[in-house]
């Protein structure tokens, strides 16, 4: 008997989302029905929201999530009804040619729900990141389902599904920071935030981090942050090789994502050091550099992709240490919200008056 529930959808491009009921089927082969118990808002979802991401309106938003196992459709193995889990969007293929290539985190062909949600009219709904949290029930492939220890809370679990795990990641995986190194990380949101608390957790002495806001800035030093700099104040590739001897940080992680900070980032980190675009740029956007100073300052220009985290390996790892009292994740989680308040949580972000708003089911 499919499923029908409470859903915040984005209808078209521009139009404010709308609270309705949505059709969730019961779990095909390989497929499992979550039932959601928190999903935070991340920019991305406001990205969908304007036409940023792709055309397939309606989408059914909401991609931040933890929630209980309620059903699992056949030949499901790995997660079973009653499991607490967080959902992601990397359940990896194993045999696309990444996979083949021992680099599951690149995995060109990862999975999702076979069967669609719908609206009740039968219109088909196109989940953000192939998830849809922003529902009491979602419908996701099992593989999407990775365990974790149930002692954490649902709030601050679901945030591990992307922003968090993004910055982490870009940080600890992407960036490799490793004990000792200079950090500097532009724009500090929920990502960016993250990306401190990693290349703290990663042992980095100095720790610089950039921001327009203040009130950033001093959510910053809370996360790991030795110095902070308000660009609109201060020169910020002065700045950070200011404060590292005059050469620049061994990396410098853009958790904004525009030409003028992507630039910054590339002058303000040393020779032979390592750039981390983590922040997503918009298609209009372009940049131009002299390039013998791309060969002449070597090193490595990376993006990072949901922060090259595999869930399986991450997740239940960044948990365990959640709740060793070594990672503050609670500190993500600005306010708890209600389903029909994520317009509000929308402006919230877009005023900077939030690191995440977390719906609670
Ligand atoms: N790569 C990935 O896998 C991945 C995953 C999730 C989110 N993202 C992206 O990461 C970016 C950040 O997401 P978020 O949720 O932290 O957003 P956010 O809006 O909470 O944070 C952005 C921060 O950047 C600051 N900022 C804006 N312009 C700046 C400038 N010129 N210099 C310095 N700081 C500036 C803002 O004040 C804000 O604090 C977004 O583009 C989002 O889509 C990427
Ligand atoms: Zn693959
Ligand atoms: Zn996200």
């Amino acid at each position: 008997m499919p499923h029908h529930v409470q859903g915040v959808i984005a209808r078209s491009q521009g139009a404010p989302v709308e609270l309705v009921t949505i059709v969730v089927p019961d779990p095909g082969p390989g497929e499992a029905l979550v039932r959601v118990l928190a999903c935070g808002v991340c920019h991305t979802d406001l990205h969908y929201r304007e036409g940023g991401i792709s055309q397939d309106y309606p989408f059914l938003l909401g991609h931040e999530a933890s929630g209980i196992v309620e059903e699992v459709g056949e030949g499901v193995t790995d997660v079973a009804p009653g499991d607490f889990v967080i959902l992601n969007w990397r359940a990896v293929c194993g045999n696309c040619r990444a996979c083949l290539r021992s680099e599951p985190q690149y995995c060109f062909n990862t999975h999702n729900a076979t069967q669609r949600m719908t609206l009740e009219d039968g219109t088909e709904l196109s989940p953000a990141l192939g998830i849809g949290a922003f529902a009491e029930k979602t419908l996701v492939h099992a593989g999407q389902c990775t365990k974790v220890d149930p002692a954490a809370s649902p709030a601050v679990a679901g945030l591990l599904g992307c922003g968090v795990m993004a910055g982490l990641g870009a940080a600890i995986n992407t960036g490799g920071v490793g004990r000792g190194d200079s950090v500097a990380v532009i724009g500090c949101g929920g990502v960016g935030a993250a990306a401190i608390a990693g290349a703290r957790l990663a042992g980095a002495t100095r720790i610089i981090a950039v921001d327009i806001d203040d009130r950033k800035l001093a959510s910053a030093r809370e996360f790991g942050a030795t110095d902070t700099i308000n660009a609109r104040e201060a020169d910020v590739v002065e700045s950070i090789q200011a404060l590292t001897g005059g050469n620049g940080a061994d990396v410098v992680i853009d958790a904004v994502g525009t030409p003028e900070t992507w630039k910054q980032a590339f002058y303000a980190r040393d020779l032979a050091g390592t750039v981390v675009l983590v922040g997503v740029p918009t298609p209009d956007m372009t940049i131009e550099l002299p390039l013998l100073d791309v060969f002449g300052r070597g090193g490595s220009l990376k993006s990072s992709w949901y922060g090259d985290c595999l869930p399986s390996r991450d997740f239940p790892m960044l948990i365990d240490l959640y709740l060793q009292g070594r990672l503050p994740l609670e500190r993500f989680v600005s306010e708890e919200i209600a389903l029909d308040s994520v317009e509000d949580a929308f402006t919230k972000m877009h005023d900077g008056d939030v690191l995440r708003s977390v719906v609670i089911l």
